[in-house]
């Protein structure tokens, strides 16, 4: 008996499987999501992790892979500081299957370990209301597995032990066993808690993964929502500050232009004077003096100056056309134009 008990470990040993733990069976209602953790070796932190679905691990077909870890049937995420790949398989009516955790190893056989995953119509003989549980530092918390089937229940943690004498990783755990259910209350939880734990019922497991933090605390909360509400104080603050800043860069950009229109409204003005002098001087002589020449290269740069070659009072209108571009002065601006408008038609 010991030695067919050597032999096996011996074969353990050799076989490496080992290398890879999971749950070996697992059942789900058709439509629901489950998530399987496969914990490897620390040496395989850098590996590729896959999952490949078929009876024998030579023909079976990939099923997701760490490289893109999300298709429409599973997704795949490996935390490497805990060394455990976590697939999932998506809502699936897919019928029952056999897949394996795998790791990739070049020029080598590649590490595995597979499971059994089958489809029940109604709720599975071994189920829970939530895969992912939350507990709190110093706190208990109470998991609970629905059962059907005859046979033992046990409270595992993957890759370390199931309960024995009342402890798990040096804590206390207590069952209450029930007609159809299960609860396992681990008191005085540490953070170190954390993990991946599974129900056992006969050959049918369930993993769960609790996640252990700090509970946030009543005081806490409104001072971070006071915090909140202060930082956002604050963006506003800091929103008017920049509204302030860009005012004046705003500024500093339609004094130039305004400064600059006006001075080619006076240029114009100007010019436009003095070629009416000329013309009058040379009372329609078509020939070119050195005066022209110079009127016709603005009137050249500003298009609203052509209309201006029949009367004076066109002038005026275009520079009402500008008005939008200013602000105050702009609108300073317009006024005394008005005026010397009016002057001027006088
Ligand atoms: C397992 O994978 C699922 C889907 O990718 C994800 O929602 C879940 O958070 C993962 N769980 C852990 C413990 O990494
Ligand atoms: C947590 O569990 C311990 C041991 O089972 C128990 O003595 C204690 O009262 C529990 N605390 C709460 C808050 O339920």
């Amino acid at each position: 008996m010991s030695n067919s008990l050597g032999f096996l470990l011996i074969l353990t040993l050799i076989t490496g499987a080992e290398s890879i733990t999971t749950i070996s069976k697992v059942a789900v209602k058709v439509g629901t999501s489950i998530s399987i953790p496969c914990l490897y070796q620390p040496k395989y932190r850098g590996h590729v992790k896959y999952l490949c679905k078929g009876y024998y691990f030579s023909s079976c077909q990939y099923a997701i892979k760490t490289h893109s870890p999300e298709n429409q049937e599973y997704s795949i995420s490996d935390d490497k500081s805990q060394n455990i790949f976590n697939v999932t398989i998506k809502e699936s009516t897919a019928e029952g299957s056999y897949y394996w955790c795998a790791v990739e190893i070049d020029n080598g056989g590649d590490v595995r370990k597979y499971f059994h995953l089958s489809f029940t119509r109604d709720k599975s003989s071994l189920y829970v209301t939530d895969q992912m549980v939350t507990g709190f530092i110093g706190e208990n918390t109470t998991i609970t597995c629905y059962y059907r089937a005859k046979g033992n229940i046990d409270w595992c943690k993957l890759g370390r032990t199931c309960i024995k004498d009342g402890l798990i990783d040096g804590i206390t755990v207590n069952t209450d066993k029930k007609k159809d259910s299960f609860s396992v209350t681990m008191s005085g939880l540490r953070a170190g808690n954390s993990g991946w734990y599974y129900c056992v019922n006969g050959d049918l497991q369930m993993p769960i993964y609790l996640t252990v933090t700090i509970r946030p605390t009543v005081e806490s909360t409104t001072v971070t929502a006071a915090t909140e509400s202060a930082t956002i104080e604050d963006q506003k603050e800091d929103q008017k500050t920049k509204e302030d800043r860009t005012f004046p860069a705003l500024l500093s950009l339609i004094i130039p232009l305004v400064s600059l229109i006006l001075v080619a409204i006076v240029a114009l003005l100007v010019l436009f004077r003095t070629k009416r002098a000329k013309i009058q001087d040379s009372s329609g002589s078509s020939n070119l003096k050195e005066g022209e020449v110079t009127y016709s290269e603005v009137s050249f740069k500003k298009n609203q100056a052509l209309p201006v070659e029949s009367d004076g009072d066109v002038t005026y209108s275009s520079v009402v056309i500008k008005k939008p571009q200013g602000g105050k002065r702009a609108k300073a601006k317009d006024d005394n134009e008005t005026h010397s408008h009016h002057k001027q038609n006088v």
